[in-house]
């Protein structure tokens, strides 16, 4: 099958007001940041960072899957000011289906002035213009208002799902 996720180098993308580039440890201290506060990570899969090392930790994976072929994390840099203020990015690449995650995140100050709208249409152009990505799934936690309009705004369409825990659960009061 026909598979373009063949990067040499990591991929460097620009819009208008933001450059999406390769992390490196000189970012430890903007990624500790941005993940030791607890409404960035509140709906996000990972716990609250508590030091540089857990962000680290972080960096190498983004090398990881980026080496592996299965995701690619971009750091938001701020053009004007040459601040990292968030991260964008694909995981859990499955070459079989051309299907891919989406997920992002942002400094809280950054918040609610178009960013992500912009810095995502950049990404997802560039996955089904460069990727040969054929579907980007998002997922996210029905209480996570900002990520739905977001994705709403992107003219993402909903999925649905049910947890094993939430079926017993169900069940399990229905016989009550
Ligand atoms: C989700 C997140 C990335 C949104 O980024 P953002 O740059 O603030 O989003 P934008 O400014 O581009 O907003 C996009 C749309 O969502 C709306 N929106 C943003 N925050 C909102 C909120 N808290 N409630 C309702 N709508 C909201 C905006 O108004 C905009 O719609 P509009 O153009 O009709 O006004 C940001 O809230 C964040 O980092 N959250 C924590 C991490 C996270 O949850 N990531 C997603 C995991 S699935």
């Amino acid at each position: 099958m026909k598979n373009k996720f063949e990067f040499k180098d990591f991929p460097k993308l620009e819009t208008e007001r933001f450059i999406l580039r390769k992390g490196t440890v000189d970012d430890c201290s903007d990624i500790f940041e941005l993940y030791a506060n607890e409404n960035v990570v509140k709906y996000l899969p990972l716990n609250l960072f508590e030091s540089v090392e857990d962000a680290m930790v972080e960096i190498n994976w983004y090398e990881k899957i980026f080496k592996e072929q299965i995701g690619l994390r971009w750091v938001i840099e701020e053009a004007k000011t040459k601040k990292v203020i968030g991260t964008c990015g694909y995981l859990n690449y499955e070459k079989e289906h051309n299907r891919i995650e989406i997920g992002y995140d942002l400094k809280p100050d950054y918040w609610g002035q178009g960013i992500m709208q912009e810095t995502l249409g950049k990404i997802i152009h560039f996955a089904f213009t460069s990727m040969e990505i054929n579907k980007i799934e998002a997922k996210v936690e029905p209480e996570n208002k900002a990520s739905i309009r977001l994705l709403g705004k992107l003219n993402f369409n909903v999925l649905f799902s049910i947890l094993k825990s939430e079926y017993i659960e169900l069940n399990e009061e229905s016989r009550l």
